[in-house]
């Protein structure tokens, strides 16, 4: 696992440093500009070190701006000479050490005083009982199309909210998962590539396995090819959320369209159930099953939000006839609008594409319910189904 990025335009201080730590595995880039793609294929990285020939100007602002987009990196400055007004600086903008360039075992304790720095922030940052902080939100439905992976991506985009929220989506959809595609994410990492690490995944083996999509906004992946995903168990899914509980704010989970293991794994350990309906018989007769099995599995009823897919389509349903067969009151209504498949093809949810869309707004006022930054609606009046008990 490489930790280290070594940031440096000059060739030759590039072969040097190949040379002088030559029993560490870093990787390096030779321009600043190179950084973030590098940051964003591999967000296990937890050290910069910028090369004594990087602009100063150009390492301060990387610096200032990593402090908030990525709190846990650390960034080393290398310099030919140790400057105190460069040091002061420095310090300002967030790096957490100068260094001269020749002082090679500075430079290595340095960096591992960094990298045990972020390893202990990254703890503290799980919050103060040292555990559980993100909130688990799985998306289902009992049948096919009915927008939950078009819901999932969009939720987890307005639960970013720009990146100020740590967020998580995941692709339990293991056969057909369309989260690649509706995000343009290359399909290297998958939950398959955590299979190794099962019974013994920690927050370091996850990261590994994740597709950075925004700042603080990160993705597990479907497999690619359908035959891979038999082999992720119930277990190794609890553990991904369990890890990822500590790491993020939010964890939405996306699903197939019929309940499997893996999705009870993910059912069990969430806090809201977002079931997604549109107004046709076969879909409603479906969610009624869905719910009922919920109430016999004791998810509580007062944790589902039901969102309203197509809630506009003029179809002879109305929503006294969803609400009977959901049981619960619609919590959010979505219209229907041919912007949803062309933000779909398009490979940019809605929601940061045309942020004050109505589906936009829709997806935000189901973000605001997730957080907790929106009233909670009334108990439901009628109770359809005679068994469950709620918690
Ligand atoms: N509100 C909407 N208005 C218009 N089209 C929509 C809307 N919601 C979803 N769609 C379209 O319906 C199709 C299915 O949506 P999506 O893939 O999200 O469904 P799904 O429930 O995840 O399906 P699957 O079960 O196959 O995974 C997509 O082409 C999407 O663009
Ligand atoms: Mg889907």
């Amino acid at each position: 696992m490489t930790y280290y990025v070594y940031v440096e335009p000059d060739p030759e201080r590039r072969t040097a440093a190949g040379a002088a730590y030559a029993d560490d595995s870093f990787d390096v880039v030779h321009q600043m500009s190179d950084l973030d793609e590098h940051l964003q294929r591999n967000p296990e990285t937890l050290l910069v070190v910028i090369g004594a020939t990087v602009d100063l100007e150009e390492a301060l602002s990387f610096a200032a701006y990593q402090r908030v987009q990525r709190p846990l990196l650390g960034a080393l400055l290398l310099r030919p000479s140790v400057e105190p007004d460069v040091l002061a600086r420095a310090m300002r903008s967030g790096i957490r050490e100068v260094i001269q360039e020749l002082d090679i075992e500075g430079i290595r304790a340095s960096a591992a005083r960094s990298v045990d720095l972020s390893k202990a922030l990254s703890t503290t940052m799980r919050g103060t009982d040292g555990t559980l902080n993100a909130k688990v939100i799985t998306v289902f439905a009992g049948k096919g199309g009915c927008g939950k992976s078009v819901v999932a991506t969009n939720l987890a985009a307005a639960l970013s909210a720009q990146g100020t929220r740590r967020v998580l989506l995941v692709d339990l959809d293991l056969q057909f998962g369309d989260v690649a595609i509706m995000l343009q994410l290359p399909p290297a990492r998958s939950i398959t590539d955590a299979i190794g690490m099962a019974g013994r995944l920690d927050e370091t083996g996850l990261r590994s396995v994740l597709t950075a999509y925004r700042p603080n906004f990160d993705v597990l992946l479907a497999p690619a090819s359908p035959a891979e995903g038999e082999h992720v168990s119930r277990e190794l899914v609890s553990e991904v959320l369990e890890v990822a509980r500590g790491m993020y704010d939010f964890v939405v989970v996306d699903t197939p369209p019929f309940v499997t293991d893996q999705v009870l794994a993910a059912l069990d350990l969430s806090d809201w159930f977002v079931p997604i309906v549109t107004p046709d018989l076969p879909t409603l007769k479906s969610i009624r099953l869905t719910v009922e099995m919920f109430d016999l599995l004791e998810y509580p009823r007062e944790r589902r939000l039901v969102v309203f897919n197509r809630a506009d389509s003029q179809v002879g349903l109305t929503v006294k006839d969803v609400e009977e067969a959901v049981g619960a009151h619609l919590s959010v209504h979505m219209p229907s609008s041919r912007d949803v498949p062309v933000s779909v093809n398009k490979g940019i949810p809605i929601t940061l594409d045309d942020p004050t869309h109505p589906v936009s707004l829709a997806m935000r006022r189901l973000a605001d319910r997730c957080a907790g930054t929106a009233a909670a609606e009334p108990p439901p009046k009628r109770r359809m189904f005679a068994f469950g008990r709620k918690r």
